[in-house]
């Protein structure tokens, strides 16, 4: 065969020469050049890259290849500058005055994505993840504050936390005026009408209300104020508004004066560290009622 060219006579292409059955011919068509040139450069590259980067699975691990390259070393890096990044705005967060971050724009913007991710963790189990609060659990959002809705106060609020045992905690409860036996059923059920009739509630019993104001004088004056306005020292919540810590039901407000009432709250100053705190009470303020 060898020098003798034999050409397809239907396509009119060269065969490799081999014959079968007499008669059947194989059509040379080798693979382009283009297709053979990008395979070996696959294969070059490949090699390459087994050399380079970490590749093939052995007894003990697996080949590291000359770079020394691992994913799990690049995010530890990068991870590390982050925080190093985070701990420039950290430590400026925990040398400023906390009224003095409010002014600085970059800070202040730091101080809230962090505020808002530490709320997410750790408050929105209690005040609701919008912190729009919950029977017991007080609204964030609104301007009305139990303990005082300066930044100096709700951050004290935070840290300290409410009647939890710890010595600089808000701790003053409500009397169980019930329970203890200090007022009369009736007498309660009085008052009970007052404090709903100041702030506004409808279906009060205007008779039993008249008759609760002087109890009210007498009995709770002395902490929710002579106008029923509040006592932030206290804690004693405004009771002349329509915003309800417990109910504003005849019977949600007859259950707190005759249990008392003593919502409680963690000491977060054990738990987090003090920038973290700052933070909350940064984000906090800015959710709308900040004083
Ligand atoms: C275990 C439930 C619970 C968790 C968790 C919790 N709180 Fe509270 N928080 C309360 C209760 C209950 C009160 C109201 C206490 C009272 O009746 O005086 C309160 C009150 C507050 C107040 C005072 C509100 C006012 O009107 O003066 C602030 C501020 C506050 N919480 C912020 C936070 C922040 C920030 C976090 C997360 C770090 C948090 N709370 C986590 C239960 C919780
Ligand atoms: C020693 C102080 C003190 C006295 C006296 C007191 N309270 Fe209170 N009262 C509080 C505190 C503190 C709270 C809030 C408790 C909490 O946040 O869990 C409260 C809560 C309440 C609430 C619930 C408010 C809400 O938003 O749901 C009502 C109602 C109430 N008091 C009525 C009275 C009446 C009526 C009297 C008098 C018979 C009285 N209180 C006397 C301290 C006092």
């Amino acid at each position: 065969m060898a020098g003798h060219k034999h050409i397809d006579e239907v396509t009119g292409v060269e065969t490799t020469g081999h014959v079968w059955d007499n008669d059947l011919r194989e059509l040379n068509k080798p693979l382009p050049r283009w297709w053979l040139y990008v395979f070996y450069a696959c294969c070059v590259w490949a090699f390459g890259y087994w050399m380079v980067y970490p590749a093939w699975p052995t007894l003990s691990g697996y080949t590291q290849g000359y770079l020394g390259y691992s994913q799990r070393a690049q995010v530890m890096s990068d991870v590390k500058e982050a925080k190093a990044a985070q701990d420039t705005y950290r430590q400026a967060i925990a040398n400023a005055a906390i009224t003095d971050v409010k002014g600085k724009e970059d800070l202040f913007q730091f101080a809230l994505a962090g505020g808002a991710a530490a709320f997410g963790d750790n408050c929105s189990g209690c005040h609701g993840r919008g912190a729009q609060g919950a029977v017991g659990y007080p609204n964030l959002n609104d301007d009305d504050w139990i303990w005082g809705g300066s930044l100096e106060q709700i951050e004290k609020s935070i840290a300290y936390g409410i009647r939890n045992g710890h010595e600089q905690a808000h701790a003053t409860p409500m009397p169980r005026f019930g329970l203890d036996g200090i007022l009369e059923p009736a007498v309660i059920s009085d008052v009970a009408n007052y404090v709903r009739s100041i702030s506004g509630t409808e279906q009060v019993d205007t008779a039993a209300a008249e008759r609760g104001k002087a109890t009210f004088a007498e009995q709770c004056a002395a902490c929710h104020g002579e106008d029923a306005k509040g006592n932030e020292e206290m804690g004693a919540p405004n009771l002349s508004d329509a915003i309800w810590l417990y109910g504003s039901s005849q019977e949600a407000v007859t259950q707190s004066i005759v249990t008392g009432r003593g919502g409680a709250m963690p000491a977060w100053s054990t738990r987090l560290d003090p920038v973290t705190v700052k933070m909350l009470a940064l984000y906090v303020h800015s959710l709308g009622g900040g004083k």
